[in-house]
């Protein structure tokens, strides 16, 4: 049972539901409702081509209590029904934590097990959620399977038995090499306008970034000087555009090239034309590496080293000031582009999620 909530989960669960059902298992797939829109959920289920999901349990937005609890209620009652052997979860979103809780609960009764698609990578950042559900999630689940090598020091370093943790590789990656061609011929930059490396990608959803108006207000001038010499698109995140609102940023924003949150495809098609991408997403850190585009985190830390250490993502200059990310932008842009796949962490290279069902089939044999 291969569980998803939202869209950096939707991006995971598809080639794993590709290599298991081609691996001869049956396999369910839970959507939680974390992320309901047509933007943040419909268009990704499309473009990915996965299926209905089986269980749709529509929890909606909320508090993190209400949307950890709502998942987790509903959640419950499916697991006891289908008994599936694995409760596979990804990533780091409240689902993620929500699902593994319920299943390591009614582990021995229902004798299901849980794998962590994903797992090991840490940011030592605890004001964020997302490190909070890795951490617990790693802690609850069976098998841990990681994306890079990085991962395997967190743990050590955590005190989780070595026989637990399985390095398979970035099943995201496996996702972009599927859709690349698609995401060329798409041509989304051509489509707005934009000339190959003549404009600068920009994503912002973090809650440190975006839940207070001095920071907001910041990044946003901060993009809003570097349109000044290039066109900035931002596809704006609903949290992002809601409080840009609430803030009054309003005027901030239509400096930018602003567009509806886009689906996978013309997102990988936006990201791979970009001269530089500057972000906080976790998903594009990892995409740019894979790209070869000049990635910008507006983030002090990052759970994901190995697109610094061999790809092209740099941390920007803390605490975040306008004139430190404009400087930033324009060393990433001096840097310029390497080729598809040149410099890339061990093991993303497309073929993850069979490398995780692999894993899924050794584990009686693999665990000591
Ligand atoms: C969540 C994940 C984050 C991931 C991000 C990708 C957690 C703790 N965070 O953050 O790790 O990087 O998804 O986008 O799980 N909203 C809509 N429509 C939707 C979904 C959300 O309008 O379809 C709005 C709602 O106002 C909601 C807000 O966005 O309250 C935040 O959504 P939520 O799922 O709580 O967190 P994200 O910020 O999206």
């Amino acid at each position: 049972m291969l569980v998803a909530g939202a869209r950096p989960n939707f991006v995971k669960v598809a080639p794993l539901l590709v290599a298991l059902r081609q691996g001869g298992h049956a396999c369910q797939l839970v959507h939680t409702g974390q992320h309901y829109d047509a933007s943040m959920s419909g268009a990704f289920f499309a473009d990915l081509g996965l299926p209905e999901p089986d269980f749709h349990l529509g929890v909606g937005s909320g508090s993190h209590a209400q949307q950890t609890a709502l998942v987790m209620q509903a959640f419950e009652p499916v697991l006891i029904q289908e008994r599936p052997g694995w409760v596979i979860v990804v990533g780091d979103v409240n689902s993620t934590l929500a699902c593994a809780l319920v299943g390591a609960k009614l582990r021995a009764e229902l004798g299901c097990r849980i794998a962590h698609v994903e797992a090991g990578l840490r940011s030592n950042d605890w004001r964020m959620p997302e490190e909070v559900n890795r951490v617990l999630t790693d802690r609850l689940s069976d098998l841990l399977l990681t994306p890079s090598r990085d991962a395997h020091d967190n743990l050590a370093r955590e005190g989780i038995d070595s026989g637990r943790v399985h390095f398979v590789g970035n099943v995201m990656i496996d996702t972009l090499f599927r859709w690349l061609a698609a995401a060329r011929a798409r041509d989304l930059p051509g489509r707005l306008g934009l000339a190959r490396d003549g404009y600068v990608v920009a994503t912002l959803h973090r809650p440190s970034n975006v839940d207070e108006r001095a920071a907001l207000s910041d990044i946003l001038q901060a993009l809003a000087r570097v349109a000044e010499t290039m066109p900035v698109v931002l596809p704006v995140h609903p949290r992002t555009r809601k409080n840009a609102e609430a803030f009054g940023l309003v005027a901030e924003l239509a400096a930018l090239r602003t567009l509806e949150p886009l689906g996978y495809v013309d997102m990988l098609s936006l990201t791979e034309g970009a001269a530089v991408c500057v972000t906080d997403s976790g998903g594009l850190q990892e995409e740019t590496t894979v790209l070869g585009v000049p990635c910008l985190t507006l983030r002090e830390q990052t759970e994901r080293p190995s697109t610094v250490e061999f790809g092209t993502n740099r941390l920007a200059p803390w605490p975040l000031t306008r004139d430190g990310i404009l400087r930033a932008v324009e060393q990433a842009r001096a840097q310029g582009r390497v080729g598809v796949g040149s410099r890339v962490p061990e093991g993303w290279d497309g073929q993850a999620a069979v490398r995780v069902r692999q894993a899924l089939e050794d584990y009686p044999r693999a665990r000591p």
